[in-house]
């Protein structure tokens, strides 16, 4: 079994998860590139071991059972054990997304793989991150799943366009991992949400106004957090973001 941290990241191919990918993989640790498509998974691992990275490709759509599994194989196989898992991946979904003109699919679509993308890679991996002395679970949401952020005085600047499907999704998955963190406590498992910002990705047609590696920052951070580390929390670079 290898010493080095292991860690996989989902949606690693580029973007924020790319970055992340980078800043783990710069502390030293083993990073698994989680990424559906082969072209371009084979150019994020190249690009990565070209800036002396010691990643490895992990075929991985998030919305596939098969695949989770085949995954969670594949890093058995490799490692043994799986130390940080990051759950990046994400779609934004078709627009218009308003609530009375929102085609009902676009929901199954998005939901399908921002939360339970989330909870069947999750699941797929807890065997292996139970073997860790020191397991981390990321999960990559957004600001705009925050009720408050949504309702509060404050929302015209913080609540984003109104969406039936993206917003939401970020609030389920941010109900989801409290869950998980209520379910798992008392265990050696942290997990925690992030929003990385606004940054400027395909996901937002390039919109944002951070970078992804600014974007990366949360992520790296929770999941290198120490042992006495907070769990079911949601943060950004700020603090805590309330829910
Ligand atoms: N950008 C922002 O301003 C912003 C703000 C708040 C939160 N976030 C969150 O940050 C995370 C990263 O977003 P990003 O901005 O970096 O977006 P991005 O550039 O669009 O990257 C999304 C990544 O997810 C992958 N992905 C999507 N569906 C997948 C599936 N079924 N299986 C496997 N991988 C899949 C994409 O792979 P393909 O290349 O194959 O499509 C891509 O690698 C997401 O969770 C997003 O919700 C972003």
């Amino acid at each position: 079994m290898t010493e080095r941290t292991i860690a996989l990241v989902t949606g690693a191919n580029k973007g924020i998860g790319y970055e992340i990918a980078a800043g783990l993989g710069a502390l030293g640790w083993s990073i698994g590139v989680g990424a559906r498509d082969d072209q371009r998974r084979i150019a994020a691992v190249e690009k990565l071991r070209a800036a002396g990275i010691d990643a490895f490709a992990v075929p991985l759509d998030v919305t596939d059972d098969a695949s989770a599994t085949a995954a969670a194989r594949l890093i058995d196989e490799r490692a043994g054990r799986l130390d940080v898992l990051v759950n990046n991946a994400a779609i934004a979904g078709d627009m218009p997304q308003e609530p009375t003109r929102i085609d009902p699919a676009t929901i199954h679509t998005v939901v399908d793989t921002n939360v339970i993308g989330v909870i069947r890679v999750t699941n797929a991996m807890l065997p292996l991150l139970r073997r860790s002395a020191a397991p981390r679970i990321v999960n990559m949401s957004s600001s705009v799943g925050s009720l408050t952020r949504q309702s509060g005085p404050a929302a015209e600047q913080t609540a984003g366009p109104v969406s039936a499907a993206y917003a939401p999704s970020k609030t389920f998955l941010n109900a989801v991992t409290l869950q998980y963190a209520r379910e798992l406590s008392g265990t050696n498992i942290l997990i925690n949400t992030g929003c990385p910002g606004y940054v400027a990705t395909d996901l937002n047609g390039f919109r944002g106004v951070r970078t992804p590696e600014q974007g990366a920052a949360i992520a790296i951070e929770l999941a290198t957090l120490p042992d006495d580390g907070p769990t079911g929390r949601f943060f950004d670079d700020a603090g805590v973001v309330p829910w």
